[in-house]
């Protein structure tokens, strides 16, 4: 049997179940993980809360990305064999101690990366990639804003961007992880310093994860031909139960863009969604190969057991995270 966590309904820390389950068999170009470790993003606890718009019906297993080893294989599987050490990126049910994917979404874990890196490295290197690279087309001496800088995806972002040559200033809620931030090479400074700053200005690229009135104030600061990038709405995210009322207030101040006013402007807005992406199977499996390209390991927090999921969420909740967090399952 296979330990799975469900979210049995929209809710608090509460809303989880762990649940037995026969283990199933790969067929075609499936493989089987035994999971070492899966990926908690901050997507999970959105849908946790019942705001995310792509959540499949409750109950069901939230989970994005997991690392491990191969432990079966269908008979169509050609790049695998058992034993091999993997990271793998999960369409939802990621949060198991075994999954059964198709090939096409497991990579080999580099010798020189634990088990933890893996299971962190997915869901940001994909995000970063997408929106740095393939929209923001981010250059060597681009000046760039990143808006969730102390999270994972900010970290890794940060980890991509400062080696070649791009100048990254870093936004955060809390004045005491400034200093982190500045020790990765990153100009950081609190929502407030921020806004307050009118010189705080001309950026060729940001990337915007706190939603509603903020990519407003965000396309503001873009320079000539500046690009934003808009990847989520975190400002709706309380601690805890949902607020429908949040939420709603957060679309409602959601701005609306005018193309003639872009055109007289020179800048650009795109959006990005990264579940999406899995209807592309060879486009992300090709954007995912490219993260030996980069020092891509991934920054880790914390890994609780699985047993603590519901404190695990805690964590980020209160805004305690300072990269990646992680379930253990051994
Ligand atoms: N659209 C997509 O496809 C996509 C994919 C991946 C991630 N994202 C988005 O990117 C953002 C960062 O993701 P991540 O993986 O780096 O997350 P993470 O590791 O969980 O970190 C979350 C970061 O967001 C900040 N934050 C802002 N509002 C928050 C709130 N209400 N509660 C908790 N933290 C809050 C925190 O920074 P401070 O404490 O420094 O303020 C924290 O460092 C999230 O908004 C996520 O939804 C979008």
């Amino acid at each position: 049997m296979i330990k799975v966590i469900n979210i049995k309904k929209p809710g608090d820390g509460s809303a989880f179940e762990i649940i037995e389950r026969k283990e199933k068999d790969p067929v075609g170009n499936e493989l089987v993980v035994d999971v070492h470790f899966s990926g908690i993003n901050f997507a999970d606890i959105v849908m946790r809360q019942g705001l995310y718009p792509d959540a499949p019906p409750y109950p069901f297993s939230p989970g994005y990305e997991i690392s491990g080893v191969v432990t079966k294989l269908g008979p169509e599987v050609t790049k695998f064999k058992v034993g091999d050490r993997v990271l793998a990126g999960c369409h939802f049910g990621g949060y198991a101690s075994e999954v059964v994917l198709p090939e096409w979404q497991v990579k080999n874990l580099p010798d020189d990366w634990s088990f933890e890196e893996g299971a962190g490295l997915t869901v940001s290197f994909l995000t970063a990639y997408l929106t740095l690279f393939d929209e923001g087309r981010v250059r060597s001496g681009d000046k760039v804003l990143i808006d969730c800088a102390t999270g994972a995806l900010g970290t890794l972002c940060t980890k991509m961007l400062i080696p070649n040559g791009v100048e990254v200033h870093g936004l955060t809620s809390s004045a005491a992880k400034k200093e982190l931030l500045e020790k990765r090479g990153v100009k950081a400074f609190t929502h407030d310093e921020f806004y307050n700053d009118s010189n705080l200005k001309g950026y060729d690229f940001i990337l915007n994860s706190q939603g509603g009135t903020s990519i407003k104030k965000h396309y503001e600061r873009l320079g000539l031909t500046g690009r934003i990038v808009c990847i989520g709405a975190s400002s709706a995210v309380k601690q805890g139960k949902r607020s429908l009322l949040k939420a709603l207030k957060l679309v409602l101040s959601m701005p609306k863009f005018n193309p003639i006013n872009l055109m007289n402007d020179n800048r650009g807005i795109y959006g990005l969604n990264a579940l999406r992406f899995f209807e592309n199977p060879e486009f992300l499996s090709s954007r995912m190969d490219k993260f030996t390209e980069f020092d891509a390991k991934p920054a880790i927090d914390k890994a609780f057991p699985y047993g603590q999921v519901s404190d695990a969420h805690s964590y980020i909740e209160q805004k305690k995270s300072r990269g990646k967090v992680l379930l253990s399952w051994k």
